[in-house]
């Protein structure tokens, strides 16, 4: 009987369950959206318990779809939105408060006064981040202020705290496993890079008690067997990766300077710098890759917060578009955007320029401007956003880019990858499978039980599809792109009067 690897992707907006062969095969998939809440502007929550409802009934039913049993899994493999939180009952398995999302705002202000206070350059030091909202920290401070007795409670060890594989392979293993790994971990914002452990001083800073906090174990191991009650019968779970890191593994840049950009809700940039972290002067954030065989390796990623988000705003809102998959047709229905800039900065900017306040802009409109142009404009944003990350990490790392790989949903739009390439200068290429976040997910936990011997094995299963290579002229595209950096100005300066 054929054997495989089961990755489950805990992502922003839907649940996926994905069944790989050894060859890095999709034998099977389940997907299902779950209800996102906005309860006040620049909030947002997920409910921890449909969260894990729906990726439960996603991981069995990529096994039933294809009568697939649970004793043909060799191991689960765990990859999830990162920065999201969940503080839990221990006992009860009751979530105390509704996930709080990595997109929400709600404590913009206090990262402001621990910026005011001076605390930028020890977490920058310790924690390879910046200090924002984005990072699940002030966002756990948030739940343990406002929620009457939390605190107490978990100094007590009552309530249990955990980023989403957290909250996951709890529930998998009925509450016998307590764990992360350091790529979801080196996201809280108290969790210190060099030490590879929580940071005393940041716990106490953000006053959360370090008896909530789950162990941290590498990104591919064996950390022990799901309850009967998941797949039917106990299959060992054996890897943990955040969605960037995974995808940065799924990719295959294990070597130093390679570097991956995935198009999803936000677009993740990420370059591996090997064994030693680097502390950015261009406002990048340095984290942890993976560790695996108990070696660690780092990472700078960029982190923009909206990319195919604005894809699914001008369906959902503008209406300018019935499916997603429209907006390449519509964009090209032109021969560029006519002059309009959109700076899509819907839940502020994110690196390199960490504005809270920006807000989403558009630019240059006549009375000629279209949806088309509005169309070309959002997808190019995408691209120079992009751009902005790509400078930062090459004046970081010292290593000029030579070469993107690219996933997500978004590198089906052939417009924008060849876009993306001719602001870059820079070869881009999409990769045969575009699943590379779960698939990242699948190596690590396969790697962990054998199933891949080593890395050479898996390096073989990556291959190109298409590679775009710059093809505009460039003086063309450098006077679009000053556009770009005269609406970002304008923007900054706008958010802050
Ligand atoms: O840092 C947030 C990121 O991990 C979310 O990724 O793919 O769920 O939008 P995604």
């Amino acid at each position: 009987m054929e054997h495989y690897i089961l990755a489950l992707d805990q992502g922003t907006t839907s649940c996926r369950a994905i069944v790989f062969d050894k060859q890095g095969q999709i034998i099977s998939t389940a997907q299902e959206e779950f209800t996102q809440y906005f309860p006040n502007p620049g909030w947002v929550e997920h409910d921890p318990l449909e969260i894990w409802a729906t990726q439960s009934k996603m991981a069995r039913k990529a096994l039933e779809e294809k009568g697939i049993s649970a004793s043909q899994i060799d191991g689960i493999g765990i990859t999830n939105q990162r920065e999201t939180i969940v503080v839990w009952e221990k006992k009860s398995g009751k979530p105390v408060y509704p996930a709080i999302v990595w997109q929400d705002k709600r404590t913009s202000d206090y990262c402001d006064q621990l910026k005011s206070e001076g605390y930028e350059e020890l977490i920058r030091n310790n924690t390879g981040l910046v200090i924002d909202a984005y990072f699940s920290g002030t966002k756990v401070k948030w739940i343990l202020d406002n929620v009457e007795g939390a605190r107490e409670r978990a100094k007590s060890g009552e309530l249990l705290l955990g980023t989403i594989d957290t909250w996951l392979i709890w529930n998998m293993t009925k509450g016998e496993l307590h764990i992360t790994d350091p790529t979801n971990a080196c996201r809280t914002l108290f969790f210190n890079i060099n030490t590879m452990d929580w940071d005393e001083d940041l716990l106490q800073l953000l006053d959360i008690p370090r008896k909530m906090l789950p162990k941290i174990r590498q990104s591919s191991e064996i950390y022990g067997k799901s309850s009967r009650e998941f797949l039917g019968e106990a299959v060992p779970i054996s890897g943990i990766a955040g969605d960037q890191q995974a995808a940065l593994f799924g990719q295959m840049c294990t070597q130093k300077g390679m570097v991956k950009n995935t198009y999803g809700t936000g677009c993740f940039m990420l370059m591996n710098i090997g064994e030693t972290p680097i502390v950015s002067e261009n406002n990048l954030l340095t984290s942890v890759a993976w560790q695996i065989g108990g070696k660690t390796q780092y990472m700078l990623e960029g982190s923009i917060f909206i990319a195919g988000a604005v894809v699914q705003w001008l369906r959902d809102s503008l209406k300018i578009i019935e499916h997603s998959s429209d907006v390449e047709a519509l964009a090209t229905s032109v021969p560029d955007s006519g002059g309009v800039y959109f700076v899509p900065a819907f839940a502020g900017l994110g690196a390199p320029h960490w504005n809270q306040k920006a807000r989403g802009t558009l630019f240059g409109l006549t009375r000629g401007s279209t949806d088309a142009h509005i169309a070309r404009a959002a997808l190019e944003a995408i691209a120079y956003q992009t751009l902005d990350i790509v400078k930062a990490m090459e004046a970081d790392s010292g290593i000029a880019i030579g070469e993107l790989r690219v996933d997500g949903g978004a590198t089906v739009n052939d417009l924008l990858m060849q876009f993306q390439a001719d602001v870059l200068n820079t070869v881009t290429v999409r990769p045969k499978v575009v699943e590379t976040t779960v698939m990242g997910a699948a190596f690590l936990a396969g790697l962990a039980v054998g199933y891949w011997s080593d890395l050479q094995d898996i390096e073989k299963i990556w291959e190109a599809e298409t590679s775009f290579t710059p093809t505009s002229e460039r003086a063309g595209i450098e006077a679009d792109i000053a556009g770009w950096y005269r609406a970002i100005k304008a923007l900054e300066f706008w958010s802050k009067s």
